[in-house]
């Protein structure tokens, strides 16, 4: 409150640019730590009472009050908004976290349990190869061969599902291993550049890998490209990711409009966006390729 009236004075005083910023900022402030449209309205009322140029009247006082309290019943709608959509955020990131537990638990199954059941089934096979002639072992060892197939696409999948980098050595290391993957399987190079400068927190590292991830397959499924840029960036409290190809580009406002074929996964990536605050843009025309990119703030 202190500092709004502050800076308000500034302002009136014949500041500018500057003080408009630290306006920026304060809401910015005054939202993270919970208020709402109408604790705001209620703080301006208060800072309004602070600084005539001269001492009022009291009937201009009145007047002023009377002001303030239509302002503030005009934005309760807003605040009934802000406070629903904060709710619904909320709830998405909870969902998400929810996903992402079960990917965790369904990964770790896949694995670890998998995995070892393939273990007992090299072991009994050896056991019955001991007891063969040559032609049975050959045939034995074509079937071991084709465990470990199994078992190292099993490997592959578990890790796609939740990779075990991103928690261990951090975002850029399990873009890097995805893109690898990917870049293998579709055929096209994919270049990973940039850094987060240091870790981030777990739910923004999670939601940027599952947003490159998504955006990949998309570029394997439809754009026909033949090379893929992956950057990342960090600047000023902001992390930034883009994806970008050089394939067949698409109409990014007939696919979010609903007048083209819609899928899950945009929707998907502006939902993770939007659970964190942050921003979404896609820049796309037909043959000009698809450029995706996201800015999330990151809180000190
Ligand atoms: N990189 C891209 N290049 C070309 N077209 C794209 C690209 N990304 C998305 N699109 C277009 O946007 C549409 C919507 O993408 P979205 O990921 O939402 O759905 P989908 O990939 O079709 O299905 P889902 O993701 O649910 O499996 C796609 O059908 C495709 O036409
Ligand atoms: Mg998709």
């Amino acid at each position: 409150m202190e500092q709004y009236r502050r800076a308000l004075q500034d302002y009136l005083a014949g500041g500018g640019e500057g003080d408009l910023q630290r306006a920026y900022e304060l809401g910015r402030e005054a939202l993270a730590g919970g208020l709402g449209v109408l604790d705001m309205a209620m703080m301006h009322a208060e800072a309004l009472g602070t600084v005539w140029p001269t001492a009022p009247t009291p009937e201009e006082r009145a007047h002023a009050a009377k002001t303030v309290a239509f302002f503030m019943e005009s934005l309760s709608p807003f605040e009934m908004t802000h406070r629903a959509f904060g709710e619904a955020t909320l709830t998405l990131r909870r969902l998400n976290e929810m996903l992402e537990e079960e990917s965790k638990r369904i990964a770790h199954a896949l694995h670890d349990e998998a995995g070892q059941l393939l273990v007992s089934a090299h072991i009994a096979l050896a056991e019955v190869a001991s007891e063969l002639p040559p032609p049975g072992r050959e045939r034995l060892q074509e079937i071991r061969g084709l465990l470990y197939q199994i078992e190292r696409r099993l490997r592959e999948l578990s890790h796609e599902l939740r990779p075990v980098v991103l928690d261990d050595l951090g975002l850029v290391a399990a873009i890097e291993f995805l893109a690898q993957g990917v870049s293998k399987r579709a055929g096209f190079p994919i270049a990973v550049e940039g850094s987060t400068m240091g870790r981030l927190p777990p739910q923004i590292e999670t939601a940027l890998y599952r947003i490159v991830q998504e955006a990949l397959t998309n570029v394997t499924k439809h754009a026909r490209s033949t090379r893929v840029n992956i950057r990342l960036g960090r600047k000023d409290r902001r992390v930034r990711c883009s994806v970008q190809d050089d394939g067949k580009g698409f109409d990014v406002d007939a696919v979010f409009g609903g007048r083209a074929r819609r899928g899950l996964g945009l929707l998907g990536i502006r939902e993770r966006v939007n659970a964190l605050g942050g921003t979404l843009q896609i820049t796309s025309a037909p043959r000009q390729g698809t450029e995706l990119s996201v800015t999330i703030p990151v809180e000190a």
